[in-house]
């Protein structure tokens, strides 16, 4: 087998693992990256973009659907789903070549084969490249598979993964969906959109439990408006394949009947099979510990992304990425994670976007904290776009005036989070918010009305009246 010597490899080639090995060739590194699938990891081939590719063709379907409202006719409207489908696959396709010729133009080593340690220091890696990779540095960037249990294993058929229910060829009548997290809330909006009957269920007393209750109330009733069948605090405790669909059990004796089912109940972590153990590092409940720099208990290897159980967010992978590349590269100025200020953005419709704290975390933390919150509604641009769904809010120290976190759920608001990522990156105050100019009319202006209000000086918005 061919023996390679690397300043750095990295296991994975994910929104993870090849910025990291971009960052590292251009300041001078010899870099190898490994993947075993495909490049671009989960978020280019079987999350983020296959997705996002489909839910912004429900997105125009939604506005046909109310083209009316805007004055147009538009009659016989048809949804054409293989030309969906092949539509997806060709944008994956089209961003991984380019992704290949960027890997190639940074001078990057790409092996395609599964990689594992036999050494704190070195990989083997077997597959369509057979290699013996030496290298300084590892950084590992595994990522994560959807969650299967033995109960609904998943058949790619009838009970589909997150991944296999991306290959459906014609839509289903009727979609049952177990979890109400993130993936299922997303999955949930996308197949009702595009006429599906969707059960939505979830163990837990909401929608989105992670999330703030504010939000997931809101999205429990846009759902319940648009027909999504919701089952709050109902776990499921088998699936069974009938003649010609499922049947999924509930726990209290219920039954609901659908084509399919698509489980989303969480992802498990690429951790087994690397060979961890012939390089010590440590791990702890099926994830890898690692320390601010993103090293784990062995010198020189490093573990970014999903494996790190820290947010799996692609985003957050690529920066502690650039975090571990600092400190490989030994950087004056260290890069370090500010996990207080990562934006979480849900692709329902309406979009659902959270950075930093909520309320309630924020009290929990011991902030002296309030929210305020500005309805879309009141804004003349959200009026004229007729996009008045949802509202704005900002939680802020009564304190200091800094700002702490914010959410917003309404037209666009994964690109309107960013306004309030910068804010709370950089510590900002809402008097920083209300003393900038914001253009009008726009939907950002949202912000500087909920931080108008924070600070007891609402503009577009009564003011509260004090009892004498
Ligand atoms: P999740 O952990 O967010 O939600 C899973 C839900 O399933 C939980 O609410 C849980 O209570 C429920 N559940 C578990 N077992 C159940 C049962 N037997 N019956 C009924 N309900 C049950 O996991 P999810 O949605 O699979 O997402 C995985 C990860 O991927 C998340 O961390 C998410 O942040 C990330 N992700 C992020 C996206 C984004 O940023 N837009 C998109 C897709 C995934």
């Amino acid at each position: 087998m061919e023996e390679k010597e690397y300043d750095v490899a990295i296991l994975g080639a994910g929104p993870g693992g090849y910025p990291t090995a971009i960052k590292l060739a251009q300041n001078g590194k010899k870099v190898a990256l490994i993947e075993a699938k495909d490049i671009g990891g989960t978020c280019l081939n079987r999350g983020c973009i296959p997705t996002k590719t489909l839910i912004a063709n429900a997105e125009v379907l939604h506005h046909v659907k109310a083209a009316h409202e805007y004055g147009i006719v538009a009659k016989d409207v048809k949804i054409d789903f293989g030309y969906m489908t092949k539509q997806k696959d060709e944008i994956v396709h089209k961003l991984q070549k380019s992704l290949e010729g960027l890997v190639r133009a940074n001078r990057i080593d790409l092996f395609c084969g599964f990689g594992k340690f036999t050494s704190p220091n070195t990989l083997k890696v077997i597959g369509k490249d057979n290699a013996l990779i030496r290298a300084n540095s590892i950084v590992i960037a595994t990522g994560s598979e959807p969650k299967e249990i033995p109960a609904f294993a998943f058949d790619g058929k009838y009970i589909h993964s997150s991944t296999s229910i991306l290959q459906l060829e014609r839509l289903p009548k009727k979609m049952a969906i177990v979890g109400g997290g993130v993936i299922g809330c997303e999955f949930a909006s996308l197949y009702a959109e595009l006429g599906v009957e969707v059960s939505l269920i979830e163990a837990l007393d909401r929608l989105l439990p992670l999330e703030c209750e504010t939000l997931s109330n809101f999205l429990t009733k846009s759902f319940q408006k648009r027909g999504i069948h919701l089952q709050i605090g109902a776990l499921v405790s088998q699936i069974q394949k009938n003649e010609g669909g499922i049947s999924v059990l509930l726990k209290d004796g219920k039954k609901i009947d659908a084509d399919l089912a698509l489980v989303a109940i969480g992802r498990s972590l690429n951790i087994a099979d690397i060979g961890l153990e012939k390089a010590g590092v440590v791990t702890d409940k099926g994830m890898i510990p690692v320390d601010e720099c993103m090293q784990t208990n062995v010198a020189g290897i490093y573990a970014i992304g999903d494996i790190t159980a820290k947010a799996m967010y692609a985003h957050v992978a690529t920066h502690q990425g650039f975090v571990a590349a600092s400190h490989i590269l030994n950087e004056e100025e260290r890069l370090h994670m500010d996990y207080d200020a990562i934006p979480g953005v849900i692709f329902t419709h309406p979009e659902i976007g959270t950075v930093g704290m909520n309320l309630e975390q924020a009290l929990k933390r011991g902030y002296s904290a309030k929210r305020a919150s500005y309805p879309l509604s009141a804004l003349g641009k959200a009026q004229a776009a007729k996009e008045t769904e949802g509202f704005a809010q900002v939680v802020i120290d009564t304190e200091t005036g800094q700002i702490l976190g914010a959410q917003i759920v309404g037209a666009d608001a994964s690109s309107l989070i960013s306004c309030m990522t910068y804010a709370i990156a950089n510590e900002l105050t809402i008097e920083c918010i209300t003393d900038t100019i914001h253009a009008h009319p726009t939907l950002a202006e949202s912000w500087m009305e909920a931080s108008f209000i924070a600070r007891g000086i609402p503009l577009h918005f009564p003011p509260v009246v004090k009892k004498s």
